[in-house]
């Protein structure tokens, strides 16, 4: 079979990495091993029992068409309620757009920002889908090499260094994937502050927030009148398989919004919405509080444990369940390094290459998305390369 030749932009799209270690480490499993996974982006918890049943009750109830596109009346009142009572920010309800995760989120706002031949600066390291969707919108990806220094975040400093007239867009994700560290609120708003002068877009990701060990970080929302901030039930909720997220848009762009929605996904799905209504209720909050605790404890023993080894990093992550390591003391290149410690010690984690260039071959990103026995039987195996 001739394959026709697929659209030239989709060329430029590049996959995880990550995918093919992934498939080695299921070939390992088949083979009767036991694979220690340090690499999945997703609580191992499974969805806390009362949305799990507020799922069910709605299908049983037979609710299992569309919901508006713009999403369920009820979920949005319900989210711009947990921002006045999170973040002391005063949201309408009609600026909260229901999305199919805020990967569709991402989608949806770049394609209201990015035009062809537009720049949109990343910083790099960040979460790899972002580069490829500013690809394939014909856009331009600017990646500013950030580090501990600034937590691994962009600072208004790094932007001024590199600002040209073709920068529509700046894009920062807080918690940072893979970094796990968070921008300071003195810095979020002399971003938003730089981004007005410009008059340039601002889109935040906050999928990470409610993934918080220490202070609780300031919401991007209403920062200015041109930023976009994405969020999603997926990770601090653990909901990634329901599919559900939202857009906090001002309100000048609400008709774009919609627009694009309505042609890109219709509505986001229906049980899940319904399912997510119970997530800020105080029975499903207990049960989120308890697995954040949870979480900072595997953060607490993998840090002391990563960098007892020789793993390197200048910053404690605080917030996402990621370490972003220095794993130079071991390798030359993280992604030999990284096919190495899978086939030898079968465990298993993440190559810096997945997450942009600068640095990538020097670090590694361990994910504490299983519990701590496991943590433990990774660190001895990791321990065994050295000696
Ligand atoms: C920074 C970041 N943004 C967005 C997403 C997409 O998540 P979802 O579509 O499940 O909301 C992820 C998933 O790993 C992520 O790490």
């Amino acid at each position: 079979m001739t394959k026709v030749k697929v659209s030239r932009r989709l060329q430029d799209v590049s996959a995880f990495h990550v995918m093919s270690l992934m498939a080695q480490a299921k070939q390992l499993e088949a083979q009767g091993n036991q694979v220690i996974h340090m690499e999945m982006g997703e609580p191992d918890f499974s969805t806390p029992q009362p949305i799990i049943d507020a799922g069910i009750e709605a299908l049983r109830s037979g609710i299992t068409h569309y919901t508006p596109t713009l999403g369920l009346p009820a979920l949005r009142e319900a989210i711009a309620s947990f921002y006045l009572k999170e973040y002391n920010v005063a949201v309408e309800a009609e600026q909260i757009v229901i999305t199919p995760g805020s990967a569709t989120a991402l989608q949806l706002v770049l394609n209201v920002m990015v035009s062809e031949g537009d720049s949109v600066i990343i910083p790099d390291p960040a979460y790899p889908s972002t580069h490829n969707l500013v690809r394939l919108l014909g856009g331009k990806v600017l990646q500013i090499a950030v580090n501990e220094d600034s937590l691994w975040q962009l600072t208004v400093e790094l932007l001024e260094e590199h600002w040209d007239n073709s920068i529509n867009a700046v894009l920062l994700a807080s918690p940072s994937n893979p970094t796990g560290t968070i921008i300071s609120d003195i810095q979020l708003q002399k971003i938003a502050d730089f981004c007005e002068v410009k008059g340039v877009f601002l889109l935040v990701d906050e999928i990470y927030h409610g993934l918080v060990y220490e202070q609780a970080p300031k919401t991007a929302v209403g920062l200015n009148d041109n930023t976009f901030v994405i969020n999603s039930f997926s990770k601090f909720y653990g909901m990634t398989g329901w599919r559900v997220g939202w857009i906090v848009s001002p309100k000048a762009y609400l008709d774009d919004v919609n627009k694009l929605a309505q042609h890109t996904f219709l509505a986001a799905p229906t049980p899940g919405q319904y399912a997510a209504l119970v997530a800020f209720e105080d029975e499903t909050h207990k049960v989120l509080i308890a697995r954040r605790d949870e979480f900072k404890a595997r953060r607490d023993y993998l840090y002391d444990a990563l960098t007892n080894l020789g793993f390197k990093m200048r910053v404690k992550p605080q917030g996402a369940f990621y370490i972003y390591a220095d794993c130079s003391e071991f390798c030359e290149d993280s992604f030999d390094f990284v096919s190495k410690v899978l086939q030898e010690k079968h465990v298993a984690f993440t190559p810096g290459i997945d997450f942009g260039e600068a640095g990538a071959k020097q670090h590694v990103r361990f994910a504490y998305t299983t519990n701590i026995e496991n943590l433990k039987t990774g660190i001895k195996r990791l321990s065994e390369l050295k000696s």
